[in-house]
């Protein structure tokens, strides 16, 4: 079976990235990691790429905070294409994307949010989903559109809120639900 060429960025620690590539290594996802790539120097998430021996890159990001100057945006799409990515895969990085990338990989960039979309996109939504009095939180992952997490929604999984539960143990409940779904979902897109 072909293998989905997938480039991975994350601005964080790398627990998805790592969940993603165990997946690869097991055989259990027809996938191969073309490249990760960070716009944080020393994301953890760069560390995790190299433990797994996947090409990665550090991209400065220029000046803005929100997003890439569209230089660095231009080189990103560069070094993707480069590296033969057919699927990119957003795990934990913080920055929105424009163009070039949106129309050069139209449907072909995915995002996980610790969060049941449409409710609570942006930062920290598990505070938020605390803060509302939620019983029932999640993740989502959606296909990855111009504003701040809101793209079409691909696939959801419940997490419940607990007694007692405080914004950490919520949000690694949450993580643990996300480290199983988000390579699920790319599945499906190596199917087709
Ligand atoms: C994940 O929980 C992901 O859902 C979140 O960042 C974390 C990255 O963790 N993403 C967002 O909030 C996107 N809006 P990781 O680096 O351990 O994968």
């Amino acid at each position: 079976m072909k293998k989905l060429g997938l480039g991975i960025l994350g601005s964080g620690k790398g627990s998805n990235c790592r969940a993603i590539l165990e997946q690869i290594s097991a055989g259990n996802l027809p996938a191969e990691a073309r490249l990760v790539v960070s716009d944080v120097f020393d994301a953890g998430i760069l560390d995790v790429a190299r433990e797994f021996g996947v090409p990665n890159v550090y991209l400065p990001p220029g000046k803005f905070r929100t997003r890439l100057e569209p230089n660095v945006e231009m080189e990103l799409e560069r070094l993707l294409q480069q590296a033969g990515v057919e699927l990119v895969v957003l795990a934990g990085f913080m920055r929105v994307l424009k163009e070039p990338m949106l129309g050069a990989y139209r449907r072909r960039i995915i995002n996980i949010h610790p969060s049941l979309l449409p409710k609570f996109p942006g930062i920290e939504s598990w505070k938020q989903a605390l803060a509302a009095g939620e019983k029932i939180t999640g993740c989502s992952v959606h296909y990855v559109d111009a504003g701040i997490d809101s793209g079409e929604v691909i696939a959801r999984r419940k997490v419940p809120v607990l007694p007692g539960d405080t914004p950490e143990s919520l949000h690694a409940r949450i993580q643990i639900a996300e480290r199983a779904l988000y390579p699920e979902v790319i599945a499906q897109f190596c199917e087709v």
